[in-house]
């Protein structure tokens, strides 16, 4: 762990039903920007978020800022200033934007940042009173992320955000994770290649419920052979285009 490092992972492990989910999962993730989190689907990378948020009974370390957690619930957890967007969204269709956010308040000093995530998301802010079920997938993406910057958490855990959206979505809401952590650091469980070389500084890849390899993106995504090993993306310039069937 250096300096740099928020949240720093080690030898996690989770054991669910007693089926070895994770078997040594080191992470360490940056005290600024956006550190990407890789695999290929079923490696483990959301109960790896899930084990950091104590979702599942977890061993190992850890540490945020130094401080353990492996032993803290959840709430406690999560009160250190940990905010979460799921991988589903967790975003609830019937209720407007606004009351989206409102239940995402939690007390503070400070009071929620209503402040922060309507610069951020100026969009929000005008679609206040729409229902989150209307919203697009990227607009609903924006609340989910919104919600995580309400509180002042010093660190953010999106789960697949651009997963499912149409590639002008992804744009957007890479522009929003961009702008999120400007402000606080993120930690981006992500697929699309063409997401993290866009916004992350460091990586980390499971395989298997392990880390396969840590260290900067630009150096993954510069490696051809090595991202296709641990991704199994094709060779070149790694994108985020799904590959088409042939359209004929
Ligand atoms: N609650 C659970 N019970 C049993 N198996 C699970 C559970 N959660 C995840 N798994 C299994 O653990 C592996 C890792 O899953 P997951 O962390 O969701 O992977 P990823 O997010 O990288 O796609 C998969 O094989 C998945 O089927
Ligand atoms: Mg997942």
């Amino acid at each position: 762990m250096t300096a740099g490092t928020l949240l720093a992972v080690r030898d996690l492990r989770v054991l669910i039903g007693g089926r070895h989910i994770l078997h040594g999962v080191d992470l360490d993730v940056a005290r600024h920007g956006v550190t990407a989190l890789l695999g290929r689907n079923g490696a483990g990378k959301t109960t790896t978020v899930r084990g950091v948020l104590g979702l599942v009974p977890r061993t190992g370390s850890v540490r945020l800022d130094g401080a353990e957690t492996v032993a803290l619930p959840t709430h406690a957890v999560v009160r250190l200033g940990i905010g979460y967007a799921p991988e589903d969204r967790g975003v609830f269709a019937s209720l407007t934007v606004a009351e989206n956010l409102r239940l995402a308040e939690r007390p503070g000093a400070d009071g929620p940042a209503y402040g922060l995530v309507h610069e951020l998301f100026p969009e929000l802010k005008r679609r206040e009173r729409q229902l989150a079920g209307t919203l697009s997938g990227g607009q609903q993406q924006m609340v989910a992320i919104g919600r995580t910057l309400l509180n002042g958490n010093r660190l953010i855990i999106a789960d697949e955000p651009t997963k499912g959206l149409a590639p002008k979505v992804v744009t957007e809401v890479a522009q929003v994770l961009e702008r999120a952590a400007e402000a606080v650091p993120v930690l981006l469980v992500e697929q699309n290649l063409a997401v993290v070389r866009r916004l992350a500084r460091h990586c980390a890849v499971l395989a298997d419920g392990r880390t396969a390899h840590q260290g900067p993106a630009a150096d993954l995504l510069g490696d051809a052979e090595t991202a296709r090993r641990l991704l199994g993306v094709g060779h070149g310039p790694a994108t985020a285009a799904p590959s088409r069937e042939a359209d004929s």
